[in-house]
């Protein structure tokens, strides 16, 4: 068998697997409850009007549809976006609209962009592995800033930048994904949203600001993204159509400077040359019908009894000691378990009961999050949901017995 080992560059041999892919490998038995993955469920895919859409695709403008695209994407998505963002208080226009394949490829080309190896960005504690292990395959030095039930907390990121800064990192940007975070489920305040600004502006920084649940909200009103205080181009902001359409459509956005998403279409260029144009104008069409608006109302549906089944179940299930907040919108709820308990290495034992998690310390760049979980409330069934927290407490039970013997 041939070994290209010996023949893998630096930057190759650095990389490493994703939790959270090789996690979902064990996941797919149909008798494991899966709590793991960041799924969207698949009932809330508008599989019917897609249907409808994509045949008068394929009839009206084949040879578009099905032509490559230019890179920025196509510019009646384009457009249908740029009027949202401005709604949402977003000053911006059509040249700094990118779509890009998920927002996974935003976080990519952002990394490429600014990070040379050894440079310094900061990320929330704990953050999205997806944005970690992109910004790691840069090699990238990721250092982490503390969060409380509102995300970041900006004394202390002001303390991480000088403290880094006095160690001569070379600071390039602060990575925040501030409404119903992955994976603590906070939202950042307003308030905070603004000096998180300020700060950037003071040591010149840049915000990556990556949004993909703001639109599933149950119980609190809209927020302004960071990006609606921006006046100089200093917010790279991402969202995507994967939880509000389809992650099967690879179908995303970046909201950048011109000159950054002119960067950014110079990696796709590279990379893909164009986003997927036949899904392109399928997500133009759906917008273009006025069926976004309903649609997004009836996932937010669909997923808030699913937050409220899982809350009431740890409630009932779990032992005394742990602690989660309740996400107002999102899909994820992170409890933190009672001391002397390893997520990690309780992995197995939940395996073992048939159902499964995302441990803590994945989402950690600083070895914390020890005693934390992820738990996805989207994706299972309402049932799924009080069985898979039933079989967890258990299992969490039995280990703090065993600790105690
Ligand atoms: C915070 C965050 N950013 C980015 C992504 C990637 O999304 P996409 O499917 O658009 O690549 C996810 C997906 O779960 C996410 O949770």
């Amino acid at each position: 068998m041939f070994d290209p080992s010996r023949l893998y560059s630096d930057r190759a041999g650095k990389m490493r697997k994703s939790e959270i892919r090789e996690l979902l490998k064990v996941t797919q038995d149909p008798e494991i409850i899966s709590f793991a993955g960041g799924l969207p469920n698949p009932k809330s895919f508008p599989v019917k009007d897609l249907e409808v859409i994509t045949s008068n695709v394929l009839k009206t403008c084949p040879q578009n549809a099905l032509q490559y695209g230019t890179t920025h994407g196509i510019t009646e998505l384009r457009e249908l976006i740029l009027e949202r963002a401005s709604k949402e208080g977003v000053k911006t226009d059509i040249e700094d609209i990118i779509i890009t394949s998920g927002s996974q490829q935003g976080l990519d080309a952002v990394g490429k962009i600014f990070l040379n190896p050894g440079d310094t960005a900061i990320v929330e504690s704990p953050s999205y592995l997806g944005g970690i292990n992109a910004f790691r395959s840069y090699e990238a030095n990721l250092i982490s800033t503390p969060v409380d039930k509102d995300g970041m907390i900006i004394d202390l990121l002001e303390e991480t930048i000088k403290k880094s800064l006095k160690d001569e990192a070379n600071l390039k940007f602060i990575y925040t994904i501030p409404t119903f975070q992955n994976p603590a489920g906070f939202v950042m305040p307003e308030s905070r949203r603004k000096k998180l600004i300020d700060v950037a502006t003071e040591y010149d920084l840049l915000i990556i600001e990556d949004d993909p649940y703001s639109k599933l909200r149950f119980d609190i009103p809209a927020m302004k993204p960071i990006k609606a205080f921006d006046d100089e181009g200093r917010v790279v902001y991402m969202s995507t159509f994967s939880k509000i359409l389809a992650p099967g459509f690879r179908l995303a956005w970046v909201i950048a400077s011109d000159d950054i998403s002119r960067k950014i279409a110079m990696c796709k260029q590279a990379l893909d040359l164009c986003t997927n144009t036949f899904t392109q104008f399928i997500a133009a069409e759906f917008m273009k019908s006025g069926s976004m608006d309903l649609h997004i109302m009836k996932i937010c549906e669909l997923y808030k009894p699913k937050r409220d089944i899982m809350i009431n179940s740890m409630e009932k299930y779990f032992p005394e000691g742990y602690v989660c907040n309740k996400p107002k919108g999102g899909m994820f709820a992170w409890p933190t378990l009672p001391e002397g308990i390893d997520t990690e290495i309780m992995f197995l034992d939940a395996l073992k009961e048939k159902v499964a998690y995302v441990h803590g310390k994945a989402f950690h760049v600083d070895g914390g999050g020890g005693r934390s979980m992820r738990l996805n409330f989207s994706y299972s069934t309402n049932e799924q949901i009080e069985e898979g927290i039933r079989r967890l407490g258990d299992v969490i039970t039995k280990k703090l017995e065993t600790k105690t013997v």
